[in-house]
């Protein structure tokens, strides 16, 4: 439809595409801490008087307790967050309001008040991973000696323990909360007093905000402090590596809690059922974990792309910063919730993963260890001969421990020994005892060990 007014119509797309108050408000008390910091440090530096300091105060500090108590409203007019304060403020407090605004502007409170919700968030983050590698590690306490078929193709491969493979998961997440820690130094700067690019006239103190503000420095160049994302770009790679990890675990429970499989039961809070098939339990959690996932990978992408094809300083480009990272944040606390909840609750099945392990020839490679070190014949040579025992075996339907002496030496005269050994899935797993290995009491020993370096995650 033509519009009888097209400057109007402009005007009105403008505001839509402009619009970040539906998504930025979360930043509403951020933006106040800033604010305040910034108010004190006027004061201070004599940029403005007491009485203008105090008039603020009490304004910005009546704010924050209609933030605090979900009672803020925004003028319908305002832009973003950071308008629909000031304007707020200054139906508060009259014209002193403006004073706020000296020696700083929206690009640098913008990015200052992101990278101080940023902060809480990645330490409520750290906090959950926390609590679920917690969870991996009591299993793996639980199930220390379980013993389970381990995979690779998903094909049964050699027995582990399922406390080795929870601690698996724990290692490789452990490493995604260093990288959270790592996307949590990446806030060390303050860039509050940058304003719009260059700097101030004013002599405001820096360090007092960034102090104040809880950061270690402010920023050393004003001119790179109001363009620069790399802090929400580190965010998202940890995320997404975090949110990749937690998809491949999702997909694992899927497998372990399929009937065929049996491995763990998930209590019903987690499953779903389904009205024409009673007797389906779908893990809809881990489903929804690992579908998580995608989002949260494109988030990054999506901020690399924006980012991009931008050169220094503030482009309105880098107002799209902000859902990514919310959705990011979102998406990590339900799947960690979710994750937790899993881990916590999910009860294996010793029984069915020993009825999985107990297939033909899952210790042969035991025996071709046994080979080398008994009979001192080269790994290649010994993994072989087993290879040829395992078909003398299989077409005489015998296992590998009761081939006969006459089938053995038919093979090779070095396997005409006795006693030939025979083993169990139990002394494979306890075989396993090298450094990182499968066996109880190294995971029991790594599951000890991890809780300290689950302590210095923060
Ligand atoms: N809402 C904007 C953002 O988050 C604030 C900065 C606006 N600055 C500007 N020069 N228009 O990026």
């Amino acid at each position: 439809m033509i519009s009888p007014d097209p400057i109007k119509t402009a005007a009105s797309a403008m505001a839509a595409i402009g619009a970040t108050m539906h998504f930025d408000w979360r930043l509403a008390g951020y933006d106040l801490q800033c604010s305040q910091a910034h108010v004190e440090m006027l004061h201070r530096q004599n940029i403005i008087c007491e009485a203008d300091a105090s008039t603020l105060l009490s304004g910005l500090d009546q704010l924050s307790q209609q933030v605090r108590a979900g009672e803020f409203m925004s003028p319908p007019d305002a832009e973003d967050i950071h308008s629909a304060l000031e304007l707020q403020l200054e139906a508060l407090v009259g014209p002193v309001a403006g004073w706020l605004g000296t020696a700083r502007a929206r690009n640098d409170l913008a990015v200052t008040a992101l990278k101080l919700w940023l902060r809480d968030q990645i330490d409520a983050l750290l906090c959950k991973l926390k609590v679920l590698l917690e969870a991996f590690r009591q299993q793996a306490l639980r199930h220390a000696a379980t013993v389970m078929p381990g995979y690779s193709h998903l094909q049964v491969a050699q027995p582990i323990t399922f406390g080795h493979l929870n601690l698996a998961y724990a290692e490789t997440l452990l490493r995604d909360g260093e990288r959270l820690l790592f996307a949590r130094a990446s806030l060390r700067e303050c860039p509050l007093g940058s304003a719009a690019l260059a700097g101030t006239s004013f002599a405001i103190d820096r360090i007092y905000t960034a102090q104040r503000l809880g950061f270690e420095c402010p920023s050393s160049n004003s001119i790179d402090s109001v363009g620069e994302r790399g802090f929400a770009l580190d965010f998202l790679t940890a995320a997404s590596s975090l949110a990749l990890n937690l998809s491949r675990f999702a997909a694992e429970v899927v497998f372990w809690s399929t009937q065929s499989v049996g491995f763990i039961v998930l209590p019903n809070a987690l499953v779903s059922g389904s009205a024409a098939m009673p007797h389906k339990r779908n893990p809809d959690a881990a489903e929804l974990i690992r579908a998580k996932s995608g989002r949260v990978l494109g988030n990054l992408q999506s901020l690399q792309v924006v980012v991009k094809g931008l050169p220094l300083t503030y482009f309105r480009d880098l107002q799209e910063d902000k859902e990514p990272l919310f959705d990011t944040a979102d998406s990590l606390h339900l799947a960690l919730d979710a994750a937790i909840s899993i881990v916590s609750l999910m009860q294996p099945q010793p029984e069915a993963m020993l009825r999985a392990a107990s297939i033909g020839f899952i210790t042969s490679s035991d025996l071709a260890d046994w080979l080398v070190i008994n009979l001192n014949i080269p790994f290649r040579e010994a993994h072989h001969l087993v290879a040829r025992l395992v078909e003398s075996a299989q077409s005489n339907n015998l296992t590998l421990g009761k081939l006969s002496l006459e089938l053995r030496s038919a093979l090779d005269p070095r396997l005409a020994v006795s006693p030939w050994p025979s083993f169990n899935l139990e002394q494979s797993v306890h075989a396993r005892r090298s450094y990182g290995g499968t066996a109880p009491e190294r995971v029991t020993q790594a599951a000890e060990a991890f809780a300290a370096r689950l302590s210095q995650l923060s």
